[in-house]
């Protein structure tokens, strides 16, 4: 079974149609009835059978019994439009995986070694190679930075760790296995991703941090707060923990969605975690208060950063610099601004956010 575009428009018009038609018929039919009525009634009057009182009556009750049985006929195109609803919902639930998992290994568990050797990628229909020869050792607990100029191949490497993208030449592995050799749904278990812009949904903080995950033992949950440095604006709200977030979280400030973002990382308690700082600045208050959410976050874990902020790249194990799908540098913050190579020019043009300077 397949879900296109083009069919659920075509069923969603369908649908449509069916209910305009349905609706201006019953119109039409009620108005006749109660035209024929009035004129029935009038005769009746005419021949002296019924006073006049008696048409305003009759007419009235026709009305309020055409009205409710119109009412009980109109739940017949709503009933429709849900049952075409849990149609479209049970294809998409029901359809075949886009990935072939069967005959893979399975992951019990993950320590978050990861190498790269001599990866390639080529986005289908590019000409060129968006990553060439990339080569990269990864220790479980390490920390590492990317930097480089939009367009350098960041988030394709975040895609490939992932396991959305697989080299189309060389070799990606996880904890000494190659990603083509692993059960994807088995490995991502083990990953969350903190992404630049958080989305939150339609509910309580609470939800927003906890939706998918069964039995979160309060004492969890609490520490996770304490952690995603979350209690310090609970006070602020009008229901706390429970207040209520729009869908793009209107009530809060970027650098608050970005901790619930990171608490929500926090409870799945993941091996690996891929982190794409948000560019947009924040104040330095906000900034402080997301840095230290982000240190908890990252302690014993293997993490990949996209890294704007300074603080970030000053504690991470190694930073990675890229140019056009190449890795140019690698090293530690000292190391690299030692160096005044690539590194020290990025940060001179201040593509990484310097505030302290
Ligand atoms: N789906 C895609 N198809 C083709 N080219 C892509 C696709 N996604 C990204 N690219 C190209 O790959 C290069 C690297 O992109 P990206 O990994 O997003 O860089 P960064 O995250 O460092 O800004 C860019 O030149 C971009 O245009
Ligand atoms: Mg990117």
């Amino acid at each position: 079974m397949k879900l296109t575009y083009a069919s659920s428009r075509k069923r969603e018009f369908i649908v449509d149609r069916t209910t305009a038609y349905f609706g201006s018929f019953a119109w039409v039919v009620s108005q006749v009835m109660s035209g024929l009525c009035l004129v029935f009634a009038a005769f009746l009057a005419l021949k002296g059978m019924i006073s006049v009182g008696d048409i305003v009556v009759f007419q009235s009750y026709f009305n309020s019994i055409s009205g409710n049985v119109q009412s009980i006929v109109n739940i017949y195109p709503e009933l429709a439009k849900g049952l075409e609803s849990v149609r479209s919902v049970s294809e998409i639930v029901l359809s075949d995986s886009v990935e072939d998992n069967r005959d893979k290994i399975q992951l019990r568990y993950v320590h978050g070694s990861i190498s790269f050797e001599n990866v390639c990628y080529r986005y289908p229909n590019a000409d060129k190679d968006t990553i060439k020869n990339f080569n990269l050792e990864v220790n479980p607990g390490e920390c590492i930075a990317f930097v480089g100029a939009s367009g350098s191949g960041k988030s394709t490497i975040m895609n490939m760790i992932i396991g959305f993208l697989q080299p189309t030449s060389g070799t990606f592995k996880i904890d000494g296995k190659p990603i083509e050799e692993v059960s994807l749904p088995t490995y991502r278990h083990f990953i969350s991703v903190v992404p630049q812009n958080s989305i939150l949904f339609k509910g309580t903080i609470r939800e927003n941090i906890t939706y998918g995950l069964v039995n979160v033992w309060e004492k969890d949950f609490q520490d996770v707060i304490e952690k995603a440095n979350i209690n310090e604006f609970l006070g602020l709200l009008p229901n706390g923990i429970d207040t209520v977030v729009g869908e793009h979280g209107d009530k809060l400030s970027g650098g608050q969605k970005q901790r619930i973002s990171i608490a929500r990382a926090l409870i799945r308690d993941p091996r690996i975690l891929i982190l794409d700082e948000a560019t947009s600045a924040l104040d330095n208050i906000s900034e402080h208060h997301v840095q230290k959410a982000i240190s908890s976050l990252i302690k014993d874990r293997t993490t990949f950063i996209v890294a704007h902020r300074l603080s970030t790249i000053r504690d991470a194990d190694k930073i990675v610099v890229m140019n056009e799908g190449e890795i140019v540098e690698v090293g530690t913050y000292d190391e690299l601004v030692a160096k005044k190579g690539h590194f020290y020019e990025l940060k001179k043009l201040n593509e990484i956010k310097t505030d302290e300077e």
